[in-house]
C-alpha cells in the first residue's frame, strides 16, 4: 500500500514516515513524504521506501499539481492508496504563547496564516491528488486534528474538520474513509506534553489501519495502554469516537 503524508520533515509527519517506512514491503510499498523543505532526518531515511516531493506552497493548486505529476510517476499506474494530512501550524496569540490571551487579541494576520496552513493545505492537496486516491485499493484520507491549544488554530482546526466531513458525506458512496483523528499530546513541540511522538504516532497508525469505510466521517482519539482514563490531567487516550 502506498501512503503520502505532508508536512513530514519534522514532529508527528517525520514519524509517520519513520514508522510507516520501517513496515514490510508487504504492508507498505511506498511512503511519499510532502513538505515544503526537507530536513536532514528525512533525508536520511531509505530512498527505496521514501520518496520526498518538496514543493514551495502546499496550498497552491499548480503547485501540489506539481508533486502529483512526480507521484504519479513513481506510482507506476497504480494509485494512491492513503493520504494523511499532517502539515499544520499554530499560531501565538498577539504573537505571544501565553494562556492570558484572548480571543481579542488575535489579530486578522494571524488568523489568516493559520487558516492557510491548516485549512487550505488539506482542501488543496486532498483536492489535487483525488483522482490517484480514487485509483487506490484503500481510499483513506487523514486529517490531523486536535482538541485544543491556541485561538487562531482552534479556529481553523473546527473549519478543517468541517472539510474534513465535507469530503466524507461527498466520497461515501465511492467506499472511501475520510476520518480526523487526534494524535494526542505530544512531546514534538513541548517536553511537557503527556507522550512521546513514537507512541502517538504508533497509536496514530493503529487507527490507520483498522479504519474502513464505517469510519468514514468520524472523530477518532487514539488509544493508549494506562492513558484510557488519566486521572492526572485532562487528557485520554481510550480509542474512542469524539463527539463534536
Ligand atoms: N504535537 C501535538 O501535540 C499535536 C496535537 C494535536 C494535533 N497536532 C497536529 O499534528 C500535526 C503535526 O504537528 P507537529 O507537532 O508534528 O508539529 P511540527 O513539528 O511543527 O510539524 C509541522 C509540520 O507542518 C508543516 N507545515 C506547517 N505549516 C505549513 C504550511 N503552511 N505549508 C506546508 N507545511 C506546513 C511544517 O513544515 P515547515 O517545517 O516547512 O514549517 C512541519 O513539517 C499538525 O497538524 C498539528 O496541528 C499536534
Amino acid at each position: 500500500m502506498s501512503y503520502l503524508v505532508t508536512g513530514a520533515n519534522s514532529g508527528i509527519g517525520l514519524e509517520l514516515v519513520t514508522q510507516l517506512s520501517a513496515l514490510p514491503t508487504s504492508k507498505v510499498t511506498r511512503v511519499f513524504a510532502l513538505v515544503r523543505r526537507s530536513s536532514e532526518a528525512l533525508d536520511a531515511l531509505p530512498s527505496d521506501r521514501v520518496t520526498t516531493i518538496i514543493i514551495s506552497n502546499l496550498a497552491d493548486a499548480a503547485e501540489v499539481s506539481k508533486a502529483v505529476a512526480s507521484a504519479t510517476e513513481k506510482l507506476d499506474g497504480k494509485g494512491l492508496d492513503v493520504l494523511i494530512n499532517n502539515a499544520g501550524a499554530m499560531e501565538p496569540t498577539g504573537g505571544k504563547f501565553e494562556p492570558t490571551q484572548k480571543t481579542q487579541d488575535m489579530s486578522a494576520q494571524e488568523l489568516m496564516s493559520t487558516l492557510e496552513s491548516n485549512v487550505a493545505t488539506s482542501l488543496v492537496v486532498t483536492s489535487s491528488f483525488l483522482p490517484l486516491l480514487k485509483q487506490g485499493k484503500q481510499k483513506k484520507i487523514f486529517n490531523i486534528t486536535t482538541c485544543g491549544a491556541f485561538h487562531a488554530y482552534k479556529i481553523s482546526k473546527a473549519a478543517m474538520n468541517m472539510l474534513n466531513q465535507q469530503f466524507a458525506g461527498e466520497l461515501e458512496a465511492e467506499g472511501f474513509c475520510v476520518a480526523l483523528i487526534t494524535p494526542g499530546w505530544l512531546k514534538s513541540r513541548h517536553p511537557q506534553a503527556d507522550l512521546e511522538v513514537s507512541v502517538g504516532v504508533k497509536a496514530v497508525l493503529d487507527i490507520v489501519f483498522g479504519a474502513g469505510p464505517e469510519q468514514n466521517g468520524k472523530f477518532l482519539n487514539i488509544r493508549v495502554a494506562g492513558w484510557e482514563e488519566n486521572t492526572k490531567g485532562p487528557n485520554k487516550y481510550d480509542g474512542k469516537e469524539i463527539p463534536w
